[in-house]
């Protein structure tokens, strides 16, 4: 049985990927997701798997050195999946520092733990031990032409305090390859999108105002293309190259579905009034006359795509998801699951955790 250390488990990507692992493994495989619970990290997005016998939860920061290696000490782990960041590029633009805290710092320290256990006296690894980077497209930075893609040759060029931040962690992990031929992959991937996806990202965001009359702020034109993956796409593809991928080896993971912001904001807004009944008093409140031009993000990023031919010749992995009907399934979730969106937009999910994680 593989045991899996699993970082920012608790956020949006991370338990998407902890669901669809239990989905795939069942009790075939150990789970220990070790999240700080930042603003970002929700125990409610796992609720439905938190009292298995093969899922352990650890509040902890990964730049915490000494927590992250009595974790590797305590348990033979076989695969590091690495989601733990700070994620948001406007939080980014405010705050810069705890990104690099975070992403920088806290890829060090996860990468140096995890050698430290796998590593035997003559410096190589002990057998069939996996480390995998979970990165983003945007540290390719900006194109501008239609046509042109990010392959995993595109030179970086990131731009944000995100994106730069998640550069220098990408860096730590091929320079750990480069020098000790330590096991690792990293995954590259674009927009994502689906159930659990805190509401401060476009899509949620405009889900939960739309629904509520509220303006549906657009930076800058709204001409501004994000390439959107279903999120468990994305999940399957990190599973994937884990387990067929060649170490060592970067993969672009991304569909195809180049979309201007305006695009993606009008769409939602004519699925919510297909989707919602007719005696529902929501259907009046949802109108395109809520979208609001508001002031350009700063170094705002003009169009992200990405190129997925190499995991798609390599390892087989194509998305199933396609945006028609992932949007759909997405606003179903919110529908389905309107006081996980009051919880978090009331601050009583934080409220949740510290009683729970402080012994209450
Ligand atoms: P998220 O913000 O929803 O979740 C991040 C999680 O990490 C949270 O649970 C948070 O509590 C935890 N965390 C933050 N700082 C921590 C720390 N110091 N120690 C331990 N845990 C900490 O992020 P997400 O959207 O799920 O993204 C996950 C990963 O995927 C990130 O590395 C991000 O760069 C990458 N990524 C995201 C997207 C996207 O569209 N969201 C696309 C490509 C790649
Ligand atoms: O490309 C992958 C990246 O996608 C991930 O690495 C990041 O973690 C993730 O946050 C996301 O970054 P973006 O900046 O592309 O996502 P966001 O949802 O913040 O914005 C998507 C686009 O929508 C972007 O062009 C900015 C715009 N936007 C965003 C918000 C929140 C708006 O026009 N209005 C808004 O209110």
């Amino acid at each position: 049985m593989k045991t899996y250390l699993v970082t920012g488990g608790a956020g949006f990507i991370g338990s998407n990927y902890i669901h669809y692992m239990f989905k795939k493994y069942g009790n075939n495989i150990k789970i220990i997701n070790v999240d700080a619970l930042t603003y970002a990290g929700n125990p409610e997005n796992l609720k439905e798997v938190e009292n298995k016998d093969n899922y352990e939860f650890i509040r902890a920061d990964i730049c915490d050195k000494e927590a992250i290696s009595k974790i590797f000490e305590n348990n033979d782990i076989d695969r590091v999946v690495h989601f733990a960041a700070e994620s948001h590029v406007d939080r980014s633009i405010r705050n810069p520092e705890v990104f690099v805290q975070t992403n920088v710092l806290g890829t060090a320290v996860m990468l140096n733990c995890a050698k430290s256990a796998w590593e035997l006296e003559d410096g190589s690894f002990k057998p069939d031990k996996k480390f995998l980077h979970v990165s983003t497209d945007e540290v390719y930075g900006s194109l501008e032409e239609d046509g042109e893609y990010f392959y995993e040759t595109t030179p970086y060029a990131p731009h944000s305090p995100y994106s730069a931040s998640k550069a220098g962690s990408d860096m730590l992990v091929k320079a750990y390859m480069d020098t000790y031929h330590f096991p690792a992959n990293i995954t590259n991937c674009s927009n994502n999108y689906g159930p659990y996806q805190f509401p401060e990202k476009l899509i949620p965001l405009i889900i939960n105002n739309a629904l509520q009359g509220k303006n549906l702020p657009v930076y800058g034109d709204g001409k501004n293309v994000r390439d959107w993956l279903y999120v468990e796409d994305h999940a399957k593809a990190i599973d994937m190259v884990q387990e067929k991928g060649k170490l060592f080896e970067t993969y672009n993971v991304g569909g195809h579905n180049e979309k201007q912001n305006i695009e993606i904001i009008n769409i939602i807004i004519e699925t919510l009034q297909e989707m919602l009944p007719e005696n529902d008093p929501r259907k009046k409140l949802v109108s395109k006359d809520l979208i609001t031009y508001v002031e350009d993000r700063k170094g705002h990023d003009r169009r992200y795509a990405i190129a997925p031919d190499k995991i798609k010749a390599e390892i087989g992995w194509e998305p199933e998801i396609m945006f028609k009907e992932g949007i759909r399934l997405t606003i179903q979730w919110f529908f389905e699951n309107e006081d996980w969106m009051k919880n978090v937009t009331s601050g009583e999910y934080q409220k949740y955790y510290t009683d729970m994680y402080s012994g209450k």
